[in-house]
This record gives C-alpha cells, structure tokens and sequence, in this order.
C-alpha cells in the first residue's frame, strides 16, 4: 500500500508517572516522548499503551491487538489505521475500533490532553 509508515517499536518506560487526582499522568514534552518515531509504547497504569503522533495530532490506544498477543506499536500505520504486525487486522488510531477480519473486538482508546507542549494521557477504565 502507498503511504505506509513504518513504526519503530519502543521500549517500556523506565520510571512510570503517577496519575493526579483527576487521573492524568504526566508524560512529558511532545518531542522528548515521540523523539523523531511515529509512535510509542508505554505501559502506564499496568496497561501497555500505543501512542501514535500523525499530523500533529495524538492518539493512544490499547497497545496490545484484541485478537491475540502482538503489539499494534510494532505494526505499521497508514493515515489514521494500524495494521497488526501478526495478522494484519486494521484498527482506527483515532477510537480503538476494529476495521476488518480477523478481528471482532475494538481495543480501548485513551485520553490525550497537550498542554503548553506537555503530554498527558488518562487511561480510560475497562
Ligand atoms: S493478533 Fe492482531 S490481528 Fe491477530
């Protein structure tokens, strides 16, 4: 497919925020945490979470792929859709949903809020 970026998979964070009260974390600068890759993979919460940065714009979703044990931050994006490395089902980066076969269920989407170049993400409940 034209337009396919590859996505360079990253390692977990070393030392995961704390949430405050209203249950953002504080990630950091946009460009510390994205560095010069498309995407990020942070386990935040006991949750693994894939970040993804197109046009300016991030997203966050569940990391791990609803239909088996493969991470969509080591998949490849196009546009606003992931593609699974193991079974190349397609997920929306914008919402978590399921686009085509094999997969039947969504991944969760999570909140994102910059403020002032600061990255923060709230991780939405089960
Ligand atoms: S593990 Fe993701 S599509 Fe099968």
């Amino acid at each position: 497919m034209n337009g396919i970026l590859p996505i360079v998979a990253a390692d977990a964070q070393a030392s995961p925020p704390s949430p405050d009260a209203q249950g953002w974390l504080t990630l950091g600068p946009l460009a510390e945490v994205f560095g010069d890759r498309a995407c990020r993979s942070l386990k935040l919460g006991g949750v693994q979470v894939g970040m993804f940065l197109v046009d300016g714009e991030v997203y966050a979703i569940d990391d791990i792929c609803s239909h088996g044990n493969a991470r969509l931050s080591e998949g490849e994006i196009d546009g606003f859709e992931v593609e699974c490395p193991l079974h190349a089902g397609l997920f929306d980066i914008r919402s978590g949903k399921a686009l085509s076969a094999p997969l039947t269920r969504d991944v969760r989407s999570h909140e994102i809020r910059l403020e002032e170049g600061v990255l923060y993400l709230r991780l939405v409940a089960s």
